[in-house]
Formats: structure tokens, sequence, C-alpha cells
């Protein structure tokens, strides 16, 4: 095992990944000149004019400036106000409204329509609304039922965008524009979504002949002779029997495609009329897989949507009323990198309406989430919503007031003393300060791709697979190292980051294969885990050994895979432990030189690998091919993987999260146990107290931090 100076490392580290540290100063301060805005995060909350008399419009804007918000967020559900009829707009409700907003001290920013129709058109063109897996057509009266391949759709879309654009484009009390609505959640079977899953497949293919290589026409008769005879493949008709696992694949990615399209429709269509300093986003709905943020070009930076807490519960005991652990970490880390300038456009400020279950945020969590947002280097932080709805689709929805219009709820008033509280520091941060060295030499990246998290999905080989469960175990994993981590892609610069984890990263191209061992070569400490690199990136499987790309880099031979019932006994042994294992076994055959670190305890392949290590050049090359029941085995062998590149790690708990911001350090705390870090002399506290407790969280200022190296926080 080798195990280098931590000094030496912490070096080289610095020298070879230099870029990290730099890139992980800049992100923020460019967030607020992008956003031509004063503070490093802005606060803001959701207000809809249309939904309450006119004579309260200027009592409720006046309220949201008193209670210390920067701005506010109106229109994206008023189309039935905005076109009245079709073809005639109205405006003059929306400039009253927002001349309120402006006169109160209150930046707007103005959300398009497109999300919910009006009924003049479902009743004039019901073919706007898509039809579902079953063959319904939707129809008015809920939101997101249209269909984004629709002609007319778009062309109404295209006009009310256009109408808002030249109306407020130049109007300075508007900072600027979400389009949509947490866009393109639902699958389309609709005649209009056929024809355009075909045009997309005739760009992709050409002709016919590439498509059927591709999707295997030669399987079951399923070739197609001409473009204009393919289907949408529906895989909720076909339960029975398999689909073409690439034609499904295609179909996520078209689905994709078609609302990034959408998104930068509209983004353009505003941008043809409005000011170069009004910007334009989206409310992505946190990670989701249903869109790709990367696949627009148009919009000038990434928000998300925020509702951790609506009846899960991730760690067990009080952890359902503080919220999915992993839920605000990933999403930061994904959306971060893209433009690196992300916000939070809705975060939930109360009790939601729409969970299975929906209990109360534990006493402390909107604060903690709001300090988490801010720490992981949000731009900007809106809550949905201001008022209590008296009626409508969202009644049991909690506001920032309650029932009354005036009175702050419980979750409220939390919500306001933590945005005051980083308010107060606000001041006193540089975001152009550098990530402290011992952080810096520990930067993660996460390979993600759309493609893979699809192919699992839509063949997972056995019932225990659960892709996102999966995914989530390694972010934290490796965030319990107190490692900043952002998701990258294929395309991006892997040695701006030490370490690189691509967990269950199943299609794997020569070319990837390459750029893992020249990564690795460089210094880089690469971790691979189960079925990694069985398939090509069309899909198919490599002609050739078992996981050919990656044999030569993980320096074994994998012989096969095996997953077990739950009635079944399967155990993998390490470091004198056992742990029980179903969901998923690479079978490894280490090659000389590759050390192994867990071995399988049973089964004919008894005494196999299940996970390897070995060095590669300046760095190494880790391999987990077990997924354990509980997932402790891998965290300890992430965390291993840092250790052996004798970088410093911490030893924080599931959904603990260390982060780092301008200066300061914060620690919050999704877990139902406290937590009491061990700070570095001198460490002053600004905000929050130790033993960190669960829902809560600490703030301080590391005095030998001085813009330069500092010591690690803890062990
Ligand atoms: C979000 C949605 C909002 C609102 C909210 C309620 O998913 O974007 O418009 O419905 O949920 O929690």
């Amino acid at each position: 095992m080798f195990r280098p100076l931590l000094a030496t490392v912490l070096a080289t580290a610095l020298t070879i990944f230099g870029t990290a540290a730099a890139a992980a100063g800049q992100p923020h301060a460019q967030g607020a000149a992008l956003l031509h805005q004063r503070e490093p995060m802005s606060f803001g909350v959701f207000y809809y004019p249309e939904q309450w008399p006119r004579g309260q419009w200027q009592r409720d804007l006046d309220g949201i400036a008193r209670l210390g918000f920067d701005f506010t967020h109106m229109a994206e559900f008023s189309w039935t106000y905005l076109e009245p009829e079709e073809g005639r707009f109205d405006f003059a409700w929306l400039d009253h409204a927002i001349e309120l907003a402006h006169k109160a001290g209150l930046r707007v920013i103005l959300g398009t329509p497109s999300a919910a129709p009006p009924a003049w058109m479902g009743e004039r063109y019901p073919e706007v609304y898509r039809v579902d897996e079953h063959g319904q057509r939707h129809e008015h009266g809920i939101r997101a039922e249209v269909s984004l391949t629709n002609p007319r759709y778009r062309a109404f879309v295209a006009r009310v965008v256009a109408a808002m654009a030249q109306h407020y484009g130049h109007d300075p009390r508007v900072w600027g524009w979400q389009v949509d609505n947490e866009p393109g959640s639902f699958p389309d079977f609709s005649d209009s979504a056929r024809r355009a899953f075909q045009g997309w497949l005739r760009e992709k293919y050409g002709n016919v002949d590439g498509l059927n290589a591709v999707w295997s026409g030669s399987f079951w008769s399923s070739r197609y002779t001409s473009l204009d005879q393919v289907l949408l493949p529906n895989a909720t008709l076909a339960a029975e029997d398999k689909l073409s696992p690439h034609a499904l694949l295609d179909l996520a990615r078209f689905q994709a495609d078609i609302t990034a399209r959408f998104l930068d429709e509209q983004a353009q269509i505003i941008k043809k009329y409005a000011d170069p300093d009004q910007w334009v986003t989206t409310n992505y709905t946190n990670v989701t897989t249903a869109t790709d943020p990367r696949r627009t070009r148009k919009l000038d930076f990434t928000t998300f949507t925020l509702y951790p807490v609506a009846g899960g519960n991730a760690l067990g005991g009080d952890s359902y009323a503080i919220g999915r652990p992993a839920n605000l970490m990933e999403a930061a880390a994904y959306f971060r990198p893209i433009t690196g300038t992300f916000g939070v456009m809705e975060l939930q400020p109360g009790q939601v309406n729409w969970g299975g279950i929906n209990p109360q945020p534990a006493p402390g969590a909107v604060g903690m989430w709001i300090w988490h947002a801010f720490a992981s280097g949000a731009s900007l932080l809106s809550t949905y919503r201001y008022r209590h709805p008296l009626r409508g689709s969202e009644m049991y929805h909690e506001g920032i007031v309650g029932t009354d219009g005036v009175t702050l709820s419980r979750t409220g008033r939390e919500f306001v003393d933590a945005m005051h509280a980083i308010k107060a520091l606000e001041g006193k941060l540089d975001d152009r300060a550098r990530l402290p060295a011992a952080m810096a030499a520990r930067s993660t990246g996460y390979l993600w791709s759309h493609d893979v998290f699809w192919d699992l999905e839509i063949q997972p080989q056995t019932t225990l697979w659960h892709t996102w469960a999966y995914r989530n175990g390694y972010t934290l994993a490796v965030k319990s190292t107190g490692a900043p981590m952002d998701f990258v892609a294929e395309g991006d610069d892997f040695d701006r980051y030490p370490f690189l984890i691509a967990p269950a990263y199943q299609m794997v191209s020569e070319a990837l294969a390459q750029k893992w061992r020249r990564y690795a070569e460089r210094g880089g400490h690469l971790i691979l885990t189960a079925r990694t690199g069985q398939k090509n990136a069309l899909g198919h499987f490599h002609e050739g050994p078992w996981s050919a790309p990656i044999l030569d880099l993980i320096g074994a031979d994998v012989d096969g895979f095996d997953m077990l019932p739950s009635s079944a006994d399967g155990n993998v042994e390490a470091g004198g432990k056992r742990h029980a294992w179903h969901r998923w076994a690479d079978i490894l055959s280490p090659r000389p030189g590759t050390e192994v670190l867990a071995t399988y305890a049973d089964h004919y392949y008894a005494g196999k690998a299940a996970a390897t290590t070995r060095r590669l050049g300046k760095g190494s090359v880790t391999m987990i091919g077990v997924s354990t029941d509980d997932g402790a085995l891998e965290r300890q062998l992430v965390r291993d993987a840092y250790r052996r590149a004798g970088v410093a790690i911490e030893d924080l708990p599931t959904g603990v999260f260390h982060e780092w911001r301008g200066g300061y350090d914060f620690m919050v705390d999704y877990n139902p146990q406290p937590f009491s870090p061990a700070l570095p002399a001198g460490a002053k506290i600004v905000h929050g107290q130790l033993p960190l407790a669960p829902a809560q969280a600490v703030v301080w200022k590391d005095a030998a931090w001085k813009g330069a190296a500092r010591k690690d926080a803890s062990p």
C-alpha cells in the first residue's frame, strides 16, 4: 500500500491541480457580476398578484420588502390574465403590480406562463395537450399538461413570450426571467410527439438502416423499413415483454432535447427584445433526469426547486422532518459547474401539500437549508411562496405568512431570521477568496451522464437496483470526507480534480477509458464501481471480454457478475469485517500488481476479489465491484482511497456537510444525531453553536486561514 507523506502529496496536488482551487474561488464572484447584484446572495419570494384582491397588493408587497427580501417573482402561471382572449394581451394589471413592487424596493423576476395555458386554447385546440402512455389526451385544469412538440402550442408560447419581452424587455424594474416552470416532467405519446421523434431520428441516423443497426432491428422482427413507421416506444404498454433498450434510450434523449429546445426558444425570444442585462434562467425540478441542463445553450445560468421534507425518512429517527440529506448537496454540485452560477428558485417555506405525507419541517430545518444553499455557493434564493393560499389546488401549502396574509408562520419566521443572519455575514465575506489548500487537495469530480442513468434504469436487471439511491450512497460517502464535490461530464477537464469518482458508469467508450488512463497517469485518483464499462456509448455490449475497455485500467479481469434474491445469503469480507450484499457483485480477478481490498465470502466465487486498487503512473485506480446492503463497505473504501493518496480527510456522519465560502466554514446537520466537529485551534464561531444539533448550522472562521493553505479541521 503506498502512503506518501501528506506534505508531498499536498504540494503535488496543488501543483497539478492548482486550477481546482483557483476555479473554486471564482464562481460566486461570477454570479454577482452576471446577476448585476450587490449582495453575494439575493433573497426573494413568489407572489401571485392575480390570486389576491387588488386592494391587498400594496400591503403584501410592502410586507415582503419590510421583511428584508430583495426581489419578488411573478406571472409564471398567469397566462389567462396576460392573454385573456386569443391574441389580445393585457399587461395593465402586471404593470401595476410591478410598479408596487418597485416602489417597495423589490426587484422583479418574471416567469413566462407556458406551463399553464388558458382555457380558450384547450377549447379551440385540444391538440395542444399531451397524450399519456395509455393514449389518454389530457385537458385543461392542471399545469404542465401540454405537448411540447405541438406546433400550435409552440406558436402560442412564442407569441406570448414575445409580447411579454417587448413590453418588459427594457423595463429596469424587471431583473430577469424564468422561462416555464419545472420544465419537461411528463412523457407525451401524441401524434406531434411521434412526428417530432421521427424527425429527431432522421437527424441522428440519416436513414432507417442506421437506426435498425443501433436499435437491433434483427431482434424479434422489430426492424423498420422506413423511419415513418417508427413508433414512440411505450414501456408502460410493453410491460410483459421488453422493448428495445436502445429505442428507449433514444426516447429519453429525444425528450430531454425537446425540453432543452423549448427552453432555448423562449430564452432566444426574450433576448431578442430585452436589454442584455436582463438575464434568463429556468427552475429545474431539482436533479431530475427528465431534463438535462447541459443540453440548453441560451440560458444564462441554472436554478432549481428544492423541497426537502415531503414524507421520506432517509436517515431514520426525526430525519423525515430535517429533509432528504443528499438533496441540496447534490443539486448544488450538479448545477454549480454548468455556468459557475446557480440559484435556488423555490425553497420549501414550511409544510407542503403534495407529498404522500406532509410533515412539518423540524424547528431549524428551513434556516439550515438556507445556510446550506448559501454555503454551497448559491447566488440567489427564493422561497415558494409568500402567502398561504386560502383556496385552490395548493390550499395546504404553507407560505412565509399564514392564512391571515400578514403574520409570519413559524417557518416563515425562521426563514426571515436566517436571511438576516446571512445578510449580516455577507458584508464580511470575500467571494474571490481561494479554497483552503487542505480542502482543495480533496476536491472531487463526480462523473455523471444522463445516458448512463437512463440506461441503468432501462435494464436494472434486479428489482433491488435503484440508480438514484446508488448514486446518493456515493455522493454521501465522498462528502463524509469533507471534500468539495462537483458533478462533471465526460467532456470536462478531469485534471481540475485530484479525485474522480464514476459510480456504475455502465457505458464506456475507448476514448473515455483512455481519458481516465491519462488522468490517473498524471496523478489523479480514479474510483470506479460496479457495472462500469459493460457497454459502449451506443448501449451495446463490447465484443470482447466483459467490461473490456476498463480491464487494463483497473488491473483486473471481470469474470462476470451476480445478484441475489433477498432470501439468499451473500457476504463480502474486508479488513476482518463481513458485509452482506444482494444488489450487485462484479467478480474480479486481479492481475499482478493489483491489490485486493475486499473478497467474496461465499458462492462458487468465494475468494474472488470484490474490490481492488492499483497505482497507475502518478495516480491510482480503485474498483469497488460490490454493492452492499447498507453501503458501509463502499463508504469505507471511498474514504480509504483518499487516505491511500495521503490526503487528509474528515470523518463526518452521513448527512453532516462541511462547505466553505469566501473565508468562512459552514457545517449543517441533516442527521437526527448531534455532531461535534473538532474545529481548528483559534477558530471563531460566528453563527450557531457546538455540538451541532440536528437541523442546525454552525459557521466559523479559521484563524489560520489567510487565503493560503491551512491546517485541516479534523483528522
Ligand atoms: C413546485 C412547483 C411550484 C409549486 C410548488 C409547491 O414543484 O414548481 O409551482 O407548485 O411545487 O410546493
